[in-house]
C-alpha cells in the first residue's frame, strides 16, 4: 500500500522523488520521506503528512544530490509518526531503505538483533538485519535477506559505502524499474513515477534483485544468479497522469468514461460481432468443459462482478458464483479443471484477490484476470488476461475502471455464449449494437452534471443515506453508496429494494434520503412500491429513472433521467450520476476527494 521511488542520474534527486511520490500518493498518504546521498553521507528528511508537507520541509532543508530513495506511507506497523515514517536505517547509518509490504516475522528478528530501535516498524528491523548480513557484497546479502523474511515486501536500498548504486528486492509487493536514454535509472512501486523518464520498464518478479546505476540496471534471481529480464513497453503516456485541467483526478476520470467504453471495446468488436479469440484463444471444447464460473474480486471490482453476473447468467449456461476474494479464499471452494475462475482487479495487486487466484490455480481451474495493469502480479500469474484499457486511474475512489470492468466482462459474457453456441447472430448484433451506443449515452449523462451538483448541495446536510435497487440496479446501488461513503465519510447503506421492508425501513424518517435506481426495466413497478413505502415514512426520495418516464413525477422529491437502453445495459448509464453525486457531495463538504482518509488505492495487505 505504500509508494516507493528511487532515482540515480544527473538531476536534482529531490525534485524527481517529490514528483514521483506525488504520482504514487494514491498508494498511501499519511507520511512521506526521502533519503539523498549527500557525499560523504546520506541525509534523511521525513515527517507526518502528505508529499506536499515533505516538499515544505525540503524548502527549509534543501537536499543536494543526484541519488536517492523516497516513500509515501500507509501505516501498518506503528502509528502515523515521524519516527515510523520511511526511510529507515540501521544503527550504524550505513544502510538506508524504504519498504512496501509487511514482514510477518519482524518481531522474531527484532528479538534476535537487540539494540536501539527508533521506530515501531518492521522496516527498521529489515535495515538492521540487512546490516548484519552485509559484508561488502550487497547482492549476496539480499539473497540471504529474502530467505530470512516472511511476508511480502518491495525494498529500495542505498548504502553509504556503495555510492552511485540503488538496490531493489521484490517479493510479493510490486516493483518496477526503468532506465532513460540519458543514463538515469529509476525504481518505483508503479509506472506513473517512471513515465516522465521512460516508457520501457522491467517488472521485477518475486525474488528478483536489481542494481540501479548510471551505467545501467543489472538483475539477479533469488539464488543470486545473474539474469536477463524482459523489457515491457508501456503505452500510457505522461499526460495521462495529470489532472488535465480538472480540479480532481476523480472528476477527470468520471468524465473519461465515454472514452473508456470506446477503448475497452476497440479491437474487440468487428461490425456488430464480438472478436475476442486472439486474447482468449479458447476452443468450443474448452468452454464446454467448464461447468462452473467463479468471479472473484474486492470492493468496487466486486460490484462490477455483480453487475456482470446478471448478464452472464442471462446469456451463458454457467453455474455462476460471485464472491469477495477475502471470503472466497477461506472457504471450501469446489473449483477444479471444470471451472473458469475470473479475477477482477483494477490494480492486479490486491492481496486477497491474489490469494484467491492462487487457490483456484492450485485446484486446476482455468484462471482469467480482468485488470487495468498488464504488468501486475495478477496478470503475470494467470492463464489469460483481458485488459481494461482505461488508462491510469489515480483517484483513490474507482470510477472509470468500474466502467472498463463492466464493459470487458460483458464482452467476455458474449464471447463465452458464442462459443457455447447459445448466442444467435441476431441477438449478438442487437446486444453489440446497443453496446456501441453506450459511450454516447454515458456522455449525455456527463453533460448534465450541473443538476447533480445542485442536488448534492440540496442534500448536503444529510448524515445517512439509503440506496436501493433491484436486479442489475442493486449492485449499482452498492457502488453508489460506496462512492458516497468513501469520499464524503457520510453513512450510506445499499439494499436490494425488496429487502428494505425486512429491516432497514426502521431507519427511515424525513432526515434519511433514499436514492432509488429504477430505470424502466422489468422490475420498475416492483421498485415503485418500495418508493411508496419510503415516502409513507416521509423519507425524501431521489430517483434515477429512464428519460421519458414520468411515473415518479409527484412521488419522488427529485428525479434524474438517464438515457434509455436495453435492460441489460442500464448499469452503464445509472452508475454515472451516482459517481457525480458522490463527487459533488464530497466537494460541497470540502473533503479531500482524491485521497480520502484511511484509504489507499492498492490494497496489498490482507
Ligand atoms: C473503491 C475502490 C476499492 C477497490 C478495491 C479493489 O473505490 O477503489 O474498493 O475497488 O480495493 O481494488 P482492485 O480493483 O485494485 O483489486
Amino acid at each position: 500500500m505504500c509508494g516507493i521511488v528511487g532515482y540515480v542520474g544527473h538531476r536534482n534527486v529531490s525534485d524527481v522523488i517529490i514528483a514521483g511520490l506525488q504520482s504514487l500518493e494514491y498508494r498511501g498518504y499519511d507520511s512521506a520521506g526521502m533519503a539523498v546521498l549527500e557525499a560523504p553521507g546520506i541525509t534523511i528528511v521525513k515527517g507526518v503528512g502528505k508529499v506536499s508537507d515533505l516538499r515544505k520541509m525540503l524548502s527549509e532543508r534543501p537536499l543536494c544530490g543526484s541519488q536517492g530513495i523516497g516513500h509515501t506511507r500507509w501505516a501498518t506497523h506503528g502509528g502515523v509518526t515521524e519516527e515510523n515514517a520511511h526511510p529507515h536505517c540501521d544503527s550504524s547509518s550505513n544502510i538506508v531503505l524504504v519498504h512496501n509490504g509487511i514482514v510477518e516475522n519482524y518481531r522474531e528478528i527484532r528479538s534476535e538483533i537487540p539494540g536501539e530501535y527508533r521506530s515501531e516498524t518492521d522496516t527498521e528491523v529489515v535495515a538492521q538485519l540487512l546490516s548484519t548480513l552485509y559484508r561488502g557484497n550487497m547482492v549476496g546479502a539480499l539473497v540471504e535477506l529474502q530467505s530470512r523474511l516472511r511476508g511480502s515486501f518491495a525494498l529500495a536500498i542505498m548504502a553509504k559505502d556503495l555510492p552511485g548504486k540503488i538496490y531493489c528486492l521484490r517479493k510479493g509487493s510490486p516493483l518496477v524499474v526503468g532506465m532513460s536514454r540519458d543514463g538515469e535509472s529509476l525504481c518505483a512501486s508503479d509506472v506513473p513515477a517512471i513515465l516522465p523518464y521512460t516508457q520501457d520498464v522491467v517488472y521485477l518478479d518475486d525474488g528478483d534483485i536489481s542494481e540501479l546505476s548510471t551505467a545501467g540496471i543489472r538483475f539477479w534471481n533469488a539464488a543470486g544468479e545473474s539474469v536477463e529480464k524482459r523489457v515491457s513497453h508501456i503505452d500510457w503516456d505522461v499526460s495521462m497522469v495529470d489532472k488535465g485541467g480538472y480540479p480532481h483526478f476523480m472528476l477527470k476520470e468520471i468524465n473519461e468514461q465515454g472514452a473508456v467504453l470506446r477503448n475497452s471495446m476497440a479491437g474487440r468488436i468487428s461490425g456488430r460481432r464480438v472478436v475476442l479469440s486472439e486474447e482468449l484463444p479458447w476452443t468450443r471444447d474448452d468452454v464446454l468443459s467448464w461447468k462452473k464460473l467463479h468471479v472473484v474480486a474486492c470492493g468496487t471490482s466486486y460490484y462490477a462482478a455483480l453487475v456482470a453476473e446478471r448478464f452472464l447468467e442471462d446469456i451463458t449456461g454457467f453455474d455462476i458464483r460471485v464472491d469477495v476474494a477475502s471470503e472466497y479464499r477461506y472457504r471450501n471452494i469446489m473449483a477444479g479443471p471444470d471451472t473458469l475462475a475470473v479475477f477482477v482487479s483494477q490494480s492486479g495487486e490486491t492481496a486477497d484477490t491474489l490469494a484467491a487466484e492462487r487457490l483456484a490455480m492450485g485446484k486446476g481451474a482455468r484462471c482469467l484476470a480482468v485488470t487495468n495493469v498488464l504488468g501486475s502480479t495478477l496478470a503475470r500469474e494467470v492463464h489469460d488476461i483481458l485488459q481494461l484499457k482505461a488508462g491510469p486511474e489515480i483517484g483513490v475512489a474507482a470510477t472509470k475502471t468500474f466502467m472498463g470492468q463492466i464493459t470487458v466482462l460483458y464482452l467476455l459474457a458474449l464471447h463465452l455464449a458464442k462459443l457455447q453456441g447459445r448466442l444467435p447472430a441476431a441477438m449478438e448484433e442487437e446486444l453489440v449494437g446497443e453496446m456501441l451506443s453506450l459511450p454516447y449515452k454515458v456522455e449525455a449523462v456527463l453533460a448534465r452534471q450541473e443538476s447533480l451538483q445542485k442536488l448534492a448541495a440540496i442534500y448536503s446536510a444529510a448524515e445517512d443515506f439509503l440506496y436501493l435497487g433491484r436486479g442489475r440496479s442493486f449492485p449499482v446501488a452498492l457502488e453508489g453508496a460506496l462512492k458516497l461513503k468513501e469520499i464524503s465519510y457520510i453513512h450510506a447503506e445499499a439494499y436490494a429494494a425488496g429487502e428494505m421492508k425486512h429491516g432497514p425501513i426502521a431507519l427511515l424518517d424525513r432526515n434519511v434520503p433514499v436514492v432509488v435506481i429504477t430505470p424502466k426495466d422489468g422490475l420498475h413497478e416492483k421498485t415503485f412500491s418500495n418508493i411508496l413505502e419510503a415516502k409513507a415514512r416521509r423519507a425524501p426520495v431521489i430517483a434515477l429513472v429512464t428519460e421519458g418516464d414520468s411515473s415518479l413525477d409527484g412521488t419522488a422529491d427529485h428525479v434524474f433521467p438517464v438515457p434509455a437502453t436495453l435492460d441489460q445495459f442500464t448499469p452503464f448509464v445509472t452508475v454515472v450520476p451516482l459517481q457525480l453525486f458522490a463527487y459533488y457531495f464530497a466537494k460541497f463538504l470540502g473533503c479531500d476527494i482524491d485521497q480520502p482518509r484511511n484509504l489507499a488505492k492498492s490494497v496489498t495487505v490482507e
